[in-house]
């Protein structure tokens, strides 16, 4: 064989190789860095390549939500993998919906998208820039957690799962989505089969689990969390009570100038622009902050 041939049957192998690893199944078997910087890289355009359309996204996505917090006060709700602030906007931008809701993303650059479309909403939204394997929120918090289009993506799916059913509030909901079609059979061990995914959650302690068609490439999850207060814990509290330390895990952040400060482990958390940096605060210049890895 020639060296020619050999280098264009090589050539001919690691096309398709990459293109399934960069491209297909966005970088997920690369590792969580790859994955996150793939978003970070295309969160200008990201809005545009899904195509979203204000109409469809609250009939098919808002109305099912505020359906889910009927009954419920001034709900608060955290959307876990935001990306550039989907869920949130739908939400606020619908009068029905009085509470609060949080949004949550490794991607820098998707936040700051997110934060530039819902300016003028106050502190009726907050931006976290952290991972989903550790939500930095006390205990039975939240009436409605929701985490669309993300779950194929995540290193460990169970453990962003078992945070979620954590920060619930007993008879929370969540609100997740399983991939489906060519794509999803593509990602083997990523996105899960329902019995693998209902297996999962119900092992978790969720219960009331179910699977309803909502896009092409995408079913909803809907599940529930035993157990029924009336709203989370977190419905009346101010923004540094609800959240904890990212190094030491107390719930003691006191909210200063543009950051917040552990008043137990003296730990600080730039607030830049709307974003609450905990996971570049945890990783830059800071080496003694442990991030729960
Ligand atoms: C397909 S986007 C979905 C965004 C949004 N939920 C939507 O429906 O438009 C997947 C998102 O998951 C985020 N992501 C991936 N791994 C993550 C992790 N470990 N922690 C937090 N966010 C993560 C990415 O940054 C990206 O914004």
């Amino acid at each position: 064989m020639t060296p020619l041939l050999v280098v264009g049957v090589l050539g001919l192998i690691a096309v398709p190789v990459l293109w399934w690893l960069l491209v297909t199944t966005e970088g997920v078997y690369l590792g969580r860095r790859v994955v996150v910087g793939l978003y970070d890289l295309y969160a200008a355009r990201y809005d545009k390549i899904k195509g979203f359309d204000p109409r469809n996204e609250l009939l098919y996505l808002g109305l099912a939500v505020l359906g889910a917090l009927r009954g419920v006060k001034a709900p608060l709700v955290l959307d876990v993998a935001t990306g550039t602030g989907r869920l949130p906007l739908v939400l606020l931008n619908e009068p029905f919906f009085n509470g609060r809701v949080w949004g949550l993303d490794l991607a820098r650059r998707m936040l700051v998208h997110a934060a530039r479309k819902t300016r003028g909403h106050g502190d009726r939204v907050r931006w976290l820039w952290q991972r989903a394997e550790y939500l930095p929120f006390e205990d039975g918090s939240f009436d409605l957690v929701t985490c669309l289009e993300a779950l194929e993506f995540f290193e460990d799916q169970r453990a962003v799962l078992a945070e979620i059913v954590r920060v619930l509030r007993p008879g929370g909901i969540l609100l997740a989505t399983r991939r489906l079609g060519r794509d999803a059979k593509l990602m083997p061990g990523k996105a899960l089969r329902e019995d693998a995914l209902r297996g999962l959650l119900e092992a978790l302690g969720f219960e009331a689990v179910e699977f309803k068609p909502w896009q092409m490439d995408y079913d909803y999850v809907w599940a529930r969390k035993p157990g029924g207060s009336i709203t989370g814990r977190g419905n009346t509290l101010p923004l540094p009570e609800l959240l904890r330390c990212v190094r030491c895990s107390a719930a003691a952040l006191v909210e200063e100038e543009k950051r917040l400060r552990c008043t137990a482990c003296g730990a600080q958390y730039p607030i830049e622009g709307d974003i609450i940096n905990l996971h570049g605060a945890a990783n830059h210049g800071k080496g003694e902050i442990v991030n729960h890895e």
